[in-house]
């Protein structure tokens, strides 16, 4: 079990810095491994919310690992991924439904219909209404047990992209198509073949992932530094959506190595 180095008390959450982004990653399994055993044991059945991403591969690997040593149990988990290109097809190795099947889904026992990902092949037209009915689904199940975040060099949390809107109309966004912004796309440019053509997207609402009863967020390395401060430290504004997460006092936890850590 990874110790962090040192815990922080910061806008109503617990922001558990590690020496390194390994020993970070062991923790955010750990404490993974802990929610849905914790849950499966209460009440039958564990929602976990899922992020993609660089962030959390090593998370993965290491819930792979204690899934194939006898330790964890996917039976009675349900997930739930933040976000999909849209349009994708499932089959593209960029989708985060093929990353997921790469990094998790495919090495443990989840049953397939219980691994959620939006479809990035639904016309456009019924784009919206696929996410509104994605977070009908999450609302069945019982909301999200745990939802895992990583975040974004602009502050995104899932595809919730910086934006002008009031707080309170931010704190209720829904599960909805979105159009990345250019510095998002900007990132993904040379795996798609240029800015303009990363795909739109579609995305877990603010709203979802603050119900979660327990919210985990991942952040490794120097590019993270300047939106885990203004996260943290800066104004609350949906210009830097991971300070909505304030909203959720007392149900965050940052799990960030040294190097995402040293604007805090
Ligand atoms: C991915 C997601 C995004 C990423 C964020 C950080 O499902 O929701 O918010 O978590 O863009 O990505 P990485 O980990 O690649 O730096």
């Amino acid at each position: 079990m990874a110790e962090p180095a040192r815990v922080l008390e910061l806008a109503g959450a617990s922001v558990q810095v590690f020496e390194n982004a390994d020993h970070a990653a062991l923790a955010a399994a750990d404490r993974i491994a802990g929610a849905i055993r914790s849950a499966v044991a209460r009440k039958g059945q564990a929602v976990i919310g899922l992020a993609t991403g660089a962030t959390p591969e090593a998370v993965y690997a290491r819930l792979v690992s204690l899934h194939r040593a006898g330790g964890l149990s996917f039976a009675g988990v349900t997930t739930y991924n933040l976000d999909e290109y849209h349009p994708i097809s499932p089959h593209d190795p960029r989708s985060y439904r093929a990353y997921m099947h790469r990094h998790l889904l495919a090495h443990v026992n989840i049953a397939a219909d219980r691994a959620h990902v939006f479809d990035g092949t639904v016309p456009r037209d019924a784009a919206a209404e696929h996410a509104a009915q994605f977070g009908r689904w999450i609302a069945a199940d019982g909301g999200i047990d745990l939802q895992v975040l990583g975040i974004g060099r602009n502050a995104h949390i899932g595809f919730n992209e910086p934006t002008d809107l009031p707080v309170p109309e931010a704190l209720n966004l829904p599960c909805r198509p979105i159009t990345l912004r250019p510095e998002t796309r900007a990132l993904y440019a040379v795996e798609f073949g240029g800015e303009d053509r990363v795909p739109r997207a579609l995305t877990v609402g603010v709203a979802e992932i603050l119900a979660a009863r327990e919210i985990l967020v991942l952040a490794f390395g120097e590019t993270k530094a300047d939106p885990v401060a203004r996260s943290l430290l800066g104004p609350l504004t949906a210009e830097c959506p991971g300070s909505l997460l304030r909203a959720a006092p007392g149900r965050v936890t940052w799990i960030i190595d040294e190097a995402a850590s040293t604007s805090l």
